[in-house]
């Protein structure tokens, strides 16, 4: 396994480099990533590129064995640049131009900004192309949907909106734009969602498709980087460093061209009460392992107290910054690089910590990772080595944007039903995969599509078609409500999924912050937020029903026989218990092996290689945890993992 980090040669003096890199070589460091910001340097004047520094740093580093990942600087065009050709600045949604300084200041579809993008990337690419030491390269930063409003964007709306429509009839159509009286008739009338308010007053339909417009635009601008660098250099490696924002890509599309996934991984240093939150990395880990179902690596690590435009978090505490970056091989990253070796002094991330401190002086932190790098070396023999999961979850971006759009009671957000699914399951010992709703699903045992709110024809077939020749389906409250176009099925609830869930929704209840009390046959009762589905059995076998509201005793969750499978349907959202205990009636009726005596928030995942595997069982918890695995005692330390060979 590699460990690296990430470097910033333009901040730091000369002299720097060369102790830094020292003292690199000798904790184990093997990758630098250099250069994704650093465009004012490398072309610091229109056409006059300057290749030198950094030719110097790559060399003080690859003289001491440590390979570099190179970014793309198109994040943040250079002043010179702007002032020449304002229109390369975005847009933002009060009409006006985004401020140039914080970075993202590019419009992905101005095509003077792509001229001057294509030419930085061509130069770096043929000027790179031989060195040996370039093992990668990362496309831009944190890349996001192209939420910009500026004429070319809302030009190139029109335009896609065309050739999905074809006329504005069928756009009137489809978006209901008869409601308010905003049916269209001219194209020109079709502007951005301007202005500051919020975008629950636009209409889902127009909204839906914006989102997946702006999504479109930024993967385009990232294919277009990767086919430019692959002209230079067939064989390059190439990723993006995505993340979890605002205005998100969709996963999918954007790694469909690239040849792995990079994740930039920030677990919270500030320990949730709510242990239920915990669970978030190592769900982020498995839908990052899930987007092209292989191996993946960790572009930006956890190294310091987070802070800047927030106020400072806390310090990692003790065993945070390895057992945060062992997780992320234990879900199946080969490769972790820290964000950032030392804090920056300037600019405006000065309180966003590295590995070192302001001071340059190696402290806790820093002894922390020197342990990592040693351990992860003494993993060498586990790279490459894969999860192979029974289970899955799907993931949709047209969900995570409707969600957004349209928010459905007080508390709920998509992920949640996502991680409690990913809890029931991973809690038991299981690897899960998280994988988009497209996937192929032949490979799985039991497949969880939780809140299937956007329906696609093609993953309802593949879903029936899964429960027809022997999978088990999960399907939750808030499946079936929308058409692909965002508006509302006219038909009870699950709609297209009835079927197989074998019920019916008669009404429901958005409870907001309120609870509700379901009761199982055996007895076993739990809690439930935010959504009741009111539902009827039609044909299926009613497993809880709800035990207060005026729906009491109508069925709140169920499970349905459909050709050699089943399908459950959950129609509130629980307590985690509550998922826990359908998991285990499934992995028992389906003779899955799982392990039941792991405490809360231990994780434990198992990677199989050819020559070797390994269980990775780690402590996600500041106290220290005894348990018995397979008849042995176990005790571990706050953020310990254990690695043991199977
Ligand atoms: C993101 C960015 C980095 C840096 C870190 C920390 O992950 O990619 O450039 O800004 O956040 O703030
Ligand atoms: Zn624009």
């Amino acid at each position: 396994m590699i460990i690296g980090v990430d470097y910033y040669p333009e901040h730091w003096d000369k002299e720097m480099w060369i102790t830094d890199a020292e003292l690199m070589a000798k904790t184990g460091i093997k990758l630098v990533r250099l250069g994704e910001f650093a465009w004012c340097r490398l072309e610091p004047e229109d056409s006059r590129f300057d290749f030198g520094w950094l030719d110097e740093a790559i060399g003080i580093f690859s003289e001491r064995g440590i390979d570099v990942v190179l970014g793309t600087p198109t994040n943040c065009p250079p002043r010179w640049l702007c002032e020449q050709h304002p229109s390369v600045v975005p847009t933002g949604r009060n009409g006006s131009p985004n401020p140039i300084g914080i970075r993202g200041h590019r419009c992905v579809n101005d095509p003077v900004f792509l001229g001057y993008a294509q030419r930085i990337v061509a130069e770096m690419a043929e000027h790179y192309k031989d060195n040996k030491s370039v093992v990668a390269w990362q496309i831009d930063n944190e890349l996001e949907a192209n939420f910009c409003f500026c004429p070319t964007c809302n030009e190139k709306h029109r335009e896609w909106l065309k050739s999905k429509y074809g006329t504005l009839q069928a756009l009137n159509k489809a978006y209901g734009n008869v409601v308010w009286s905003g049916e269209y008739s001219s194209w020109e009338q079709i502007d951005p969602p301007y202005g500051d308010y919020n975008h629950a007053w636009l209409n889902p339909a127009y909204m839906l498709d914006f989102n997946r417009r702006a999504s479109e635009d930024t993967v385009r601008f990232c294919n277009m980087q990767a086919e430019l660098i692959r002209k230079y250099i067939p064989h390059a490696k190439i990723t993006t460093n995505t993340w979890f924002c605002e205005n998100m890509t969709d996963f999918y599309k954007t790694f469909e061209n690239l040849d792995f996934v990079s994740y930039d991984n920030y677990p919270t240093t500030d320990i949730p009460k709510d242990t239920e939150n915990i669970y978030t990395h190592a769900v982020h880990l498995d839908l990052m392992r899930g987007i092209k179902r292989e191996n993946f690596w960790i572009m930006e690590q956890l190294s310091g107290g987070m802070g800047c435009w927030s106020p400072m978090s806390k310090t990692p505490r003790p065993g945070m910054i390895k057992g945060y970056a062992l997780q992320a091989f234990a879900h199946g990253a080969d490769t972790v690089v820290h964000f950032r070796w030392r804090t920056a002094a300037i600019g405006a991330e000065m309180h966003w910590h590295g590995l070192i401190d302001h001071s340059n002086v190696p402290g806790r932190r820093f002894a922390e990772f020197a342990e990592l790098c040693g351990e992860a070396e003494k993993l060498a023999s586990l790279r490459g080595t894969r999860l192979r999961s029974d289970v899955a979850i799907l993931y949709s971006s047209d969900n995570e944007y409707a969600f957004k759009i349209q928010p459905q009671t007080y508390g709920m957000y998509y992920m949640e039903q996502i991680k409690l699914l990913h809890y029931a399951f991973a809690g038991l010992g299981l690897n899960v995969d998280i994988v988009g709703q497209h996937e192929e699903l032949s490979d799985y045992r039991i497949v969880c599509a939780p809140e299937m709110y956007v329906t696609d024809e093609s993953v309802v077939r593949r879903l029936y078609d899964f429960a027809e020749s022997g999978g088990t389906v999960i399907l939750t409250n808030r499946s079936g409500v929308k058409d692909s176009s965002n508006n509302c099925i006219q038909a009870q609830l699950p709609t297209v999924y009835s079927k197989l869930t074998g019920c019916h929704a008669e009404e429901y209840d958005p409870i907001g912050g309120d609870s509700v009390r379901i009761k199982f046959g055996d007895g076993d009762t739990f809690t439930g937020k935010q959504w009741c589905d009111i539902l009827n059995a039609d044909t299926a076998e009613v497993l809880a029903v709800y035990d207060s509201n005026f729906y009491k005793g109508n069925a709140a969750v169920t499970v349905n026989r459909f050709g050699n499978g089943r399908a459950y349907y959950i129609g509130t959202v629980g307590e985690k218990a509550l998922y826990r205990k359908i998991a285990l009636k499934i992995l028992k009726d389906s003779g899955i092996p799982f392990t039941d005596s792991l405490p809360d928030n231990v994780e434990m995942t198992t990677r199989v290689g050819d020559e070797i595997s390994a269980r990775f069982i780690f402590n996600n918890t500041d106290v220290s945890q005894e348990f018995t695995l397979d008849g042995r005692n176990i005790t571990l330390k706050p953020f310990e993992m254990m690695i043991e060979e199977i």
